[in-house]
């Protein structure tokens, strides 16, 4: 597969003069796809069924003679104030209840039906116009759904689509009443329609009625996605995308990635350090413009298993500061070539930049792109066509099934989300620490959804905070060296304490009795070196202890090859158990210098260097910011 480059572009921002020109220096940087149209509908359909395509004709006429490949973008994530006129009631509604106003974007409901015609019939618009047009090489539908927090709408079309899905859901009022524990509060209901949205409650709602509007939430975004996926399907045979975004989790995202053909996401590094990442001052500092080394890593595997053979892109790359973190400080000179090269590392086809030029009004003037608003080129873009260069001497990467894999479910995020039991529980956190640890050993990573059944292909499988272990997962893990826990296996999938208590695992002969959540002044050390944050669990049962407490008490319990663990490690304690888990499974750890990271493929071993000082390994000096590779 041959990698490429791509650039965000915006021809609607700017004079039609400029057009021919921003082509030429596009392909000139080495640039190879161009995308448009995603937030183009007040331009494609200025008033209610009058349609002006001239304009974009024009568009794709220069970008495509210019050598360009366009992916066109649905632009259902920015309706137009003409649609609020058609349809009032189709805002998203916050779980205070107030509607999410027009002004910027991604205010509709999901559970809408007028919008979600209004948005397949755009797409069937557009398809039938460009579906078969050469020159569209892809079609991005829509734009991050669930960015700016817009997959939980408690508007009143959610709350009566709610009802259907929950009367399809459980049959009888009874059997929901049943599932949910319903008689504790005297919270039954007579009937489906009695159901209200799980907001605005004078304490707590039941965890398994929020659980369920969650999973609801996300199955309407995924039959909105699918509206669109079936117009544009019976209109044309060029490959369907989605951009996800970064720890975006409320839908899931394995379901939206069924329908389509290549997953992709937009990598902000620097934004997502300062804006949704845990980490202490001192990881925050030395980062700072760089981008947490494991955050895009974690990404790029988790969208590479959401692609539909494995096809995933990067649709946006920051290029320079962003606008929308707490602050926005530069990249180190070599980061944008860092991070390009990183996702080629782990099977990206395509990275793209957001955006090309820097628009000098509205919401993101102050975003970086690879160009200034004055159209001198600004630093991006020379790294940019370094990695155009670079490419071009090394078109295909031989990605290769890595020997780790990590699972990873979006309804166990749901559910601890949901009932956290202590501040700071989030499953993300707990994944990204476990991916942490596992790279920080050297490890390349495989990220498998919770529906995988063969694992026999990998060495050694995480599983950690998995809240619900399906069964034809817990067998597969019986294939391999596997770790579960903490809060695996701990519940039903209506979010109530499983009985006989979790994790109740065949062969293995550990039941979690007792479980604390830990204030950070009250963490506790292991024996042996590391310490316990967060969450600790009392484990009982005939398996042997191989980690314990400082106190005594077992931290992790293994049969032999399936492993539990009892408790939240710090980066010491888990860079002790991994490396117990990779003796049993005869992989061989590396001690990598801090912040270099490896990624090897079948023919070559990649190495990122995210610290701010250049690092010696394996008989070679990478700079700062420096990526550098070799035959393995
Ligand atoms: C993304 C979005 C883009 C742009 C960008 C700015 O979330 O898809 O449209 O807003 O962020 O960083």
């Amino acid at each position: 597969m041959m990698r490429s480059l791509g650039v965000c572009y915006y021809p609607e921002h700017w004079p039609e003069e400029t057009w021919a020109q921003d082509a030429a220096e596009m392909v000139a940087a080495g640039i190879t796809w161009v995308r448009i149209g995603e937030f183009a509908w007040s331009r494609i359909e200025p008033e209610p069924g009058a349609f002006d395509f001239n304009w974009l004709d024009r568009a794709i006429d220069v970008l495509a003679s210019a050598g360009l490949k366009i992916i066109l973008g649905t632009p259902t994530c920015t309706p137009p104030r003409w649609m609020l006129t058609r349809f009032p009631d189709m805002l998203a509604v916050d779980a205070q209840g107030h509607p999410r106003g027009f002004g910027s974007r991604r205010h509709y409901c999901f559970s809408h039906d007028g919008y979600r015609q209004a948005s397949a019939a755009i797409a069937e618009v557009l398809g039938d116009r460009y579906g078969h047009d050469p020159r569209i090489h892809a079609w991005q539908i829509d734009n991050e759904y669930g960015c700016h927090d817009t997959i939980l709408s408690f508007s009143d079309a959610a709350r009566d689509a709610f009802r259907t899905w929950l009367a399809q859901r459980y049959d009888s009022i009874d059997a929901l009443n049943m599932a949910w524990g319903n008689v504790f509060w005297s919270m039954e209901y007579r009937s489906f329609d009695e159901i209200d949205l799980p907001n605005l409650t004078v304490t707590q709602p039941n965890p398994s009625h929020e659980l369920a509007f969650r999973r609801f939430s996300s199955d309407q975004v995924v039959a909105y996605h699918e509206a669109q996926v079936t117009a544009l399907r019976a209109r044309t045979d060029a490959p369907l995308i989605h951009n996800y975004m970064g720890r975006v989790l409320d839908f899931d995202h394995f379901d939206v990635g069924a329908s389509i053909d290549i997953a992709s996401w937009d990598s902000y590094p620097i934004g997502f350090l300062s804006d949704r990442l845990e980490g202490s001052a001192a990881h925050k500092a030395r980062y700072v413009q760089q981008g947490d080394p494991d955050m895009q890593a974690f990404h790029h595997d988790l969208y590479r298993a959401v692609g539909r053979d494995d096809r995933w892109w990067v649709m946006e790359q920051q290029p320079g500061p962003v606008n929308w973190a707490p602050h926005n400080p530069a990249p180190l000179p070599g980061m944008v070539r860092l991070w390009s090269w990183e996702a080629f590392a782990h099977g990206a086809e395509v990275v793209s930049y957001f955006r090309w030029r820097q628009a000098p009004f509205a919401q993101e003037q102050m975003h970086a792109g690879l160009k200034r608003p004055d159209n001198v080129a600004a630093p991006g873009l020379a790294e940019a066509a370094e990695v155009g260069r670079e490419i071009a001497e090394m078109p295909d990467i031989a990605l290769q099934r890595a020997p780790v894999a990590l699972v990873f479910d979006y309804p166990s995020e749901w559910a601890w989300a949901t009932l956290p039991q202590g501040d700071g529980f989030s499953y993300f956190r707990l994944m990204l620490d476990a991916y942490r640890a596992l790279r920080r050993c050297g490890f390349s990573m495989d990220i498998v959804p919770s529906s995988t059944s063969d694992l026999s292909g990998y060495k050694l499988v995480l599983a950690p905070g998995l809240a619900t272990i399906p069964a034809a997962l817990s067998a597969a893990l019986r294939q391999t060296v596997a770790l579960v826990g903490p809060r695996s296996n701990a519940v039903t999938e209506e979010l109530a304490i499983r009985v006989p208590m979790g994790p109740d695992l065949p062969g293995l002969d550990v039941t979690v009795t007792r479980v604390e959540s830990l204030p950070p002044q009250g963490h506790r050390p292991a024996a042996g070196g590391g310490t316990v944050q967060h969450w600790v669990e009392d484990l009982e049962g005939s398996a042997r202890t191989l980690f314990e407490t400082g106190a005594g008490a077992p931290i992790l319990k293994s049969d032999g090859t399936l492993h539990y663990l009892g408790a939240w490690p710090d980066e010491t304690l888990w860079e002790r158990i991994i490396h117990d888990l990779a003796k049993t499974a005869g992989l061989a750890v590396q001690t990598l210098p801090e912040g270099l990271r490896l990624r090897d493929t079948a023919t070559r071993r990649f190495a990122f260097n995210y610290g701010p000082e250049s690092v010696d390994f394996q008989g070679k000096t990478i700079a700062a910011a420096g990526v550098a590779w070799w035959p393995v």
